[in-house]
């Protein structure tokens, strides 16, 4: 079965650099590694995602009326993607990301977010009219499309999968109702409630104050190389990583991973621990792949970088 998965997100252009060492303040660094400009954007690498991996998406964005918008939404199309909810804004250009790539694939970004902040309740009412099974968001737009957003997930009774990236500690988070699986990586679990997860102790606080704030059928904490941690209320779960090496790139690692877990809990009835041992392994995939689209598995690809990892 193919779950109608709705993503309501950004699109970028990443200016990708890749470098030994992100420089420090004051200082300018010569690297002629490489740089490139890739698609990316949370919302788009979360729609490709969820495309390559087997469900059918909707992807309702907004990008400038300038050549990267065209360019974007032209390759969401070939990518399978449905862009009748894609609006071309006039007066703002597409979203642009500076993405520096350390040697130990660790990044650091920088977002000009442009169109992606117009995107209105409007835009988002006309993508319902899909029928979503899911709603899958992130935090890369304006916060008051995100609370629109879920308020027609509520009335549609569509469930709602949140990415919490990027995060930002004043988000009203307690305004977005019942969400089925709320994610924040390390730095995001930081942001929003001063709690490191950096021990299961330190991961249920977390869990515990994040349920607190907005309910929450499952948290799923995502802890980069130490795997992933679960909480449904009640127990809690830490799935081991899928072992990469060093990573080459981790950017899209958390949005793949979001992608992953919602389009495999839609297609299992709901099993959690199933859906996120299928993510991490997404996010293992991701991370030894340069650029946020180019590293994006499709099923074939997965299946067979697990049976390498098996041999
Ligand atoms: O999560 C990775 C993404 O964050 C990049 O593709 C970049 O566009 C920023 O939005």
């Amino acid at each position: 079965m193919k779950p109608r998965i709705l993503v309501v997100g950004s699109s970028n252009i990443d200016f990708v650099c890749s470098m030994d060492r992100v420089p420090v303040q004051g200082e300018t660094i010569i690297s002629d590694k490489s740089y490139a400009f890739v698609p990316g954007g949370k919302g788009a690498n979360t729609a490709v995602a969820a495309t390559r991996l087997g469900g059918d998406v909707v992807f309702c964005t907004r990008v400038g009326d300038d050549s990267y918008g065209k360019q974007l939404s032209e390759k969401y199309r070939l990518e399978g993607i449905d862009t009748r909810f894609i609006t071309m804004d006039k007066a703002a250009r597409t979203g642009l990301a500076v993405i520096m790539v350390e040697e130990t694939g660790h990044n650091r970004i920088a977002v000009y977010p442009g169109a992606n902040m117009n995107l209105s309740a409007k835009d988002i009412e006309g993508a319902f009219t899909s029928y979503p099974d899911a709603l899958v968001m992130q935090l890369e737009i304006d916060r008051e499309a995100v609370i629109a957003a879920a308020r027609l997930a509520k009335e549609n009774g569509t469930k709602v999968f949140l990415d919490a990236g990027p995060a930002t500690p004043d988000f009203p988070l307690e305004q977005l109702g019942q969400l089925e699986v709320l994610s924040p990586n390390e730095t995001e679990t930081k942001i929003l409630t001063g709690i490191t997860p950096n021990s299961s102790a330190n991961c249920l606080r977390a869990c515990i104050e994040l349920m607190n704030r907005v309910p929450s059928k499952y948290i799923v904490l995502k802890l980069g190389d130490r795997g992933c941690y679960v909480y449904d209320g009640t127990h809690c779960h830490h799935l081991a990583p899928v072992d990469v090496g060093t990573p080459v790139d981790t950017t899209a690692a958390g949005d793949a991973f979001t992608a992953a877990l919602a389009v495999r809990y839609m297609q299992n009835g709901g099993d959690i621990l199933d859906a996120c041992e299928f993510a991490n392994a997404v996010g293992g995939y991701v991370v030894t792949k340069a650029g946020a689209f180019p590293s994006i598995p499709t099923l074939r690809e997965l299946k067979e970088f697990l049976k390498k990892g098996e041999e």
